[in-house]
């Protein structure tokens, strides 16, 4: 009876903890909806998600960023892909072997001066935002028109970037909507969340009927998440292991707790 009583005892405590967590966790989301970010909801063992993005980075990114510390034949091995789809699909830089690191065709010097800044190496930028993959699938999606910037993009992730819109074909042309910033009480300007253009607070983002892209709002969150996934991934290579490695080391445990159970089973039988 008491071991009955304390059966019962142990499940309403654990029914309260519960109830506890679930009553928390709106105010942790709550908490981070000021100026958050969208989760690009990357899934590393989405082969085919990464496969997308490494097709899209050399198509799109790999003519001004080098991946210095990624070699095609580990990005083959990794993704599921044979060298010669490598060779056919994702080497584009001339000369180019498989052996060789992702370098890019432009030289750091030239990019420099043709855009006022040289574009970075992105082989960790997934891992140096606090955001992680999050910040580049954000920032992917956050450019509009702003003719006041030298290549007429503006972003609202990075303000003043110097990167233009590469994708802008597939989503389209993205204008900023603003609305006017409201006067805090002694006449100061409160600053604006997702930044200022031309005075007003930006709001939200349209893309007029004549200005859309070759994508939908969905197909371009797909291809800004594959991006960021693929730069998820090159960011950490092993990752990829590990998380398979996971689910291993989740069965093993589980095997360990069968194997417990049945052992204090068998103990309890002889002493009853
Ligand atoms: C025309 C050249 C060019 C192309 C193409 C280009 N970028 Fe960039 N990118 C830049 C430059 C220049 C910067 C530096 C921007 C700055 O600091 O203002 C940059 C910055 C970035 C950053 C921020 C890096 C950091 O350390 O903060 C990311 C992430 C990025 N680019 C991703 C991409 C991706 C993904 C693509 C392909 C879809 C791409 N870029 C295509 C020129 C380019």
């Amino acid at each position: 009876m008491t071991k009955l009583l304390g059966m019962t005892k142990f499940r309403a405590l654990s029914l309260r903890a519960i109830a506890l967590v679930l009553a928390l966790s709106p105010v942790v989301a709550m908490a981070g909806e000021e100026g958050a970010m969208a989760s690009a909801q990357v899934d590393l063992t989405d082969k085919a998600s990464l496969q997308r993005g490494a097709a899209l980075y050399m198509n799109y990114c790999s003519g001004c960023h080098a991946l210095g510390y990624q070699r095609y034949s580990r990005t083959a091995e990794d993704l599921g892909l044979t060298a010669d789809q490598v060779e056919k699909n994702l080497i584009f830089a001339p000369g180019a072997r498989i052996g060789d690191t992702m370098a890019t065709g432009l030289d750091a010097d030239q990019g420099g001066k043709w855009l006022g800044k040289a574009p970075p190496d992105l082989s960790v930028v997934a891992r140096t935002k606090e955001q992680g993959p999050d910040w580049i699938y954000n920032y992917l999606k956050s450019f509009y028109v702003d003719e006041s910037r030298p290549t007429g993009w503006n972003n609202t992730v990075f303000p003043g970037a110097v990167m233009p819109h590469v994708l802008w074909e597939m989503q389209g042309v993205q204008h900023a909507v603003t609305e006017p910033k409201h006067s805090a009480g002694g006449g100061e300007t409160e600053a604006c969340p997702h930044g200022e253009y031309q005075g007003g607070c930006i709001t939200g983002f349209t893309i007029p009927e004549h200005q859309k892209g070759t994508q939908d709002a969905e197909q371009f969150d797909r291809t800004a998440r594959d991006i960021s996934a693929f730069l998820a991934y090159v960011g950490e290579p092993a990752a990829i292991k590990r998380e398979s490695m996971g689910v291993w080391v989740v069965l093993f445990l589980a095997f360990l707790t069968l194997l417990a159970y049945l052992l204090k089973a068998e103990y309890w039988r002889d002493v009853h």
